[in-house]
């Protein structure tokens, strides 16, 4: 399978949110990143319903929704109704995971669990046939635009080593700082799905900037 570009829209001009829409609509962009943060899981709001509407209304590719907030069971049906195809939740943030993610398959959506950078992945372990996705933060959540922690390209290798006869068809998602230098190491070892924030929208050619990183063409990855 061809790798995921999900631009990161907490990197957008929120001034021109239709516009920063288009851009990805027109572009080689495959989904649309949604970071919905509470203040409470993270130390940052982001945006909520309303906004999610707005861009709903406008994207013409699937939401990938990536909730740092607590308890999202509360939530899910609100984001399933807002057009969200791709709900993920953190495993830091869900005291009954494997409810919350049949929950969330329930909808019809894919189900997606994130990991954040002190979280091993060995905690997937009986959960990992279940899941659709599995997104490993590469920074801490909260904010775009921070460095990219290295320790990721052994999380991804051993995620899929863990989902290999298990769950062939498992997405890594890989978010926080990833670039165009980072890319091409992320998908040999193992990750298909690429969140791009600021390498996106802090490019004087943000439709270039997503084609880069599609075009990126890994030989293979090892396990
Ligand atoms: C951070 C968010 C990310 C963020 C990525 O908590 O989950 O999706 O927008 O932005 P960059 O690519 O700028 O690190
Ligand atoms: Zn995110």
């Amino acid at each position: 399978m061809k790798h995921l570009i999900s631009p990161s829209l907490l990197s957008a001009d929120f001034a021109n949110l239709k516009e920063d829409i288009e851009m990805v609509n027109r572009s080689d962009a495959d989904w649309f990143h949604i970071d919905i943060m509470d203040g409470v899981f993270v130390p940052n709001i982001s945006f909520g319903f309303p906004v999610l509407a707005a861009i709903n209304h406008y994207a013409k590719k699937p939401l990938d929704v990536h909730l740092m907030i607590v308890d999202p069971d509360r939530y899910l049906q609100q984001f399933k109704d807002l057009g969200a195809e791709v709900i993920t939740v953190h495993y830091e943030a869900c005291t009954h995971l494997h409810r919350t993610i049949q929950a969330i398959k329930a909808l019809g959506c894919k189900a997606g669990v994130a990991i954040n950078p002190h979280t091993p992945v060995s905690v997937l372990s009986d959960i990992i046939d279940d899941l659709d996705l599995v997104l490993v933060m590469s920074v801490n959540p909260g904010f775009g635009g921070q460095s990219f922690i290295e320790n990721t390209y052994k999380k991804v290798r051993e995620l899929r080593v863990l989902a290999a006869n298990r769950n062939e068809n498992l997405l890594i998602e890989v978010d926080g700082g990833v670039n165009h230098s980072n890319a091409l190491p992320l998908l040999k070892a193992g990750a298909n799905v690429l969140v791009a924030g600021n390498a996106v929208f802090s490019s004087d050619n943000q439709e270039g900037a997503i084609t880069e990183l599609k075009k990126i063409t890994p030989d293979s990855f090892r396990i």
